[in-house]
């Protein structure tokens, strides 16, 4: 029996790596996905995937940083499909730069794609997740949230508030049947993070060596445990941050 079926979905940043990865897994599982993406090429070629695997979904190709382009989207989906139950909120701009050389566009980017966008999906959620059945959030954290990188101060603020602002969240909406929680990934080889980067197998094989199962994690890894968080196994689930890093982010090793 599909976990999620009958359900609307909504996933920001779906046109690719984790993002698309939630969106395939969403509809695998029996939801009807929204993909919005600033990329609409991508978005639309996710939306094209879930079809041709016999799932339902829309493209949406808006910033999600625009309160209003959000909560049009969110509308326009609710209108067609007349439910909300699943947010999924995965957007990203990467970019790490010493602290002296950040500017005040890339800031100001950077916050509004990673964080800000969640206040308009929140807001778009209590409009429409029905208040007898209630819904779920499910936010895109990082381990840099609570560990020191360099270069990376932008990108660890960013979720530093993602993961406190799922806990606020949380709070607020579980009088509202609300779920907020948070997966955590350790590092996943997608096409931003190849990006950051520079593709750098040697970094990426010492972070597979770091990790005590073995191996880097997929999309697929995430969007399975972001499946579990939105389904019904996870009924009394809420304010947590689920580390998904095959045991990375704890490896004390040399
Ligand atoms: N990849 C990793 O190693 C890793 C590790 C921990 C956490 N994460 C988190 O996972 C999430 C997804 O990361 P990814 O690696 O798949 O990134 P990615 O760069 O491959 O994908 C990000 C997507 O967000 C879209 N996007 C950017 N700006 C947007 C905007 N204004 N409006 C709508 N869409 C926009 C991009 O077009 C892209 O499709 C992020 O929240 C990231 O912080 C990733």
């Amino acid at each position: 029996m599909p976990r999620l079926k009958g359900q609307v979905a909504f996933v920001t940043g779906a046109g690719r790596g984790i993002g698309q990865a939630m969106a395939l897994a969403f509809a695998a599982e029996g939801a009807i996905v929204g993909v919005a993406d600033i990329d609409g090429v991508t978005a639309a070629s996710t939306v094209r995937e879930i079809g041709r695997n016999s799932g339902t979904a829309r493209a949406f190709p808006i910033d999600v940083s625009r309160r209003d382009d959000v909560l049009r989207a969110v509308d326009q989906l609710v209108s067609e499909f007349g439910r909300l139950d699943i947010v999924a909120n995965n957007a990203i701009v990467f970019r790490n730069e010493p602290v002296s050389e950040v500017r005040e566009d890339t800031v100001e980017k950077m916050i509004s794609v990673g964080l800000k966008s969640i206040f308009w999906t929140a807001q778009a959620a209590l409009l429409h997740m029905d208040p007898e059945r209630g819904g779920v959030i499910i936010n895109n954290t990082s381990p840099v949230a609570d560990l020191g990188v360099p270069r990376a101060a932008v990108y660890s603020a960013i979720k530093g508030g993602v993961s406190s602002l799922t806990r606020s969240l949380a709070i607020e909406f579980g009088p509202r049947r609300i779920r907020v929680n948070a997966v955590c990934p350790s590092t996943v080889p997608t096409p931003g993070a190849r990006e950051l980067n520079n593709n750098d197998e040697a970094l990426y094989e010492t972070r597979r060596q770091r990790t005590p199962l073995g191996r880097l994690g997929t999309p697929e890894d995430i969007a399975s445990a972001a499946v579990f968080l939105a389904s019904a196994d996870a009924s009394f689930i809420t304010a947590a941050v689920l580390r998904v890093d095959g045991g990375a982010t704890v490896y004390g090793g040399a």
